[in-house]
């Protein structure tokens, strides 16, 4: 059974949400990161494996890989606490709902197969640096308690490389994203920043990787999206300090904490 066990916490409706709504549209059975994770489902050959999808939207990624294992009976709850996302989702055998914000009201008495997070780790933020590096090791120690013994995570996520130090760009990034100032969030908008006001914190793979150990996570796979990232413009990645951004789609197996 799955629970939201504090309705009354915050749900989310963000202006960012209706451009990720339409995005999230075009996710299929061809997508990369759906091919990535049913190909895994199907290498491990559970007959009924359940999943949860943090921050799974509108249902379109979990419908996805429900269909892409015809012969498995995947089930998956897709946990998001967005408003708009809600009155949006797809219905589809094998995909059920419940609107909650995983890291701050979420329960289950249920133990997980695998558990998704597809372009959701980098919006678990709070106000501080030290505060988001402590909420996002938070959801992944919950996932973690979450998932049967021989369980994994399934990450997708846009990987920030900076030209110096391990983790610069992303941190400019989320000071520049979070900052509320009305020009600031405008200016950053028009450069292309979705989530200008809200806040986002990416995270390089170097400075993802010590997370994961630190919860007792270790990557598996590593799949790159086939094209995604290199579209990144050199007047957007010179401020920024960014030397590489790419999308990868990974499997990350339990390890013991460290
Ligand atoms: C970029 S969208 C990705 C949607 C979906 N995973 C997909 O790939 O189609 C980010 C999602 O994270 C959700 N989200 C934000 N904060 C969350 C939280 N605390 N718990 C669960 N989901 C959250 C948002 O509501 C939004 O649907």
């Amino acid at each position: 059974m799955t629970t939201d066990n504090n309705p009354t916490a915050k749900l989310r409706k963000e202006e960012s949400d209706e451009k990720f709504i339409e995005w999230s549209k075009s996710t299929s059975e061809t997508t990369y990161d759906v091919v990535a994770l049913a190909n895994n489902l199907k290498r491990i050959g559970h007959k009924a494996p359940t999943g949860l999808d943090i921050g799974g939207g509108i249902g379109t990624y979990a419908k996805s890989v429900v269909a892409s294992c015809p012969d498995q009976d995947v089930r998956i709850t897709v946990v998001d606490p967005g408003v708009d996302a809600n009155e949006q989702r797809v219905e589809a055998d094998g995909v059920d709902y419940v609107l909650a914000p995983f890291d701050a009201t979420f329960d289950s008495d249920e133990k997980y197969d695998f558990i998704i997070f597809r372009t959701v780790l980098h919006h678990l933020i709070a106000d501080t640096e030290s505060d988001t590096y402590q909420t996002q090791l938070t959801a992944l120690t919950k996932a973690k308690s979450l998932l049967k013994p021989d369980g994994f995570i399934f990450v997708s996520e846009n990987f920030y490389q900076p030209w110096i130090g391990t983790d610069t760009t992303s941190r400019i990034i989320f000071a520049v994203t979070s900052c509320k100032a009305k020009g600031i969030a405008g200016l950053a908008r028009r450069l292309g920043a979705n989530t200008a006001g809200e806040g986002v914190r990416f995270r390089s793979l170097q400075a993802w990787t010590q997370i994961y150990d630190r919860v007792g996570f270790k990557i598996e796979s590593h799949d790159l999206h086939p094209w995604w990232g290199g579209v990144m413009p050199f007047w957007q990645k010179l401020p920024l300090l960014c030397k590489d951004r790419y999308q990868a789609a990974q499997i990350l197996t339990q390890t013991e904490a460290s």
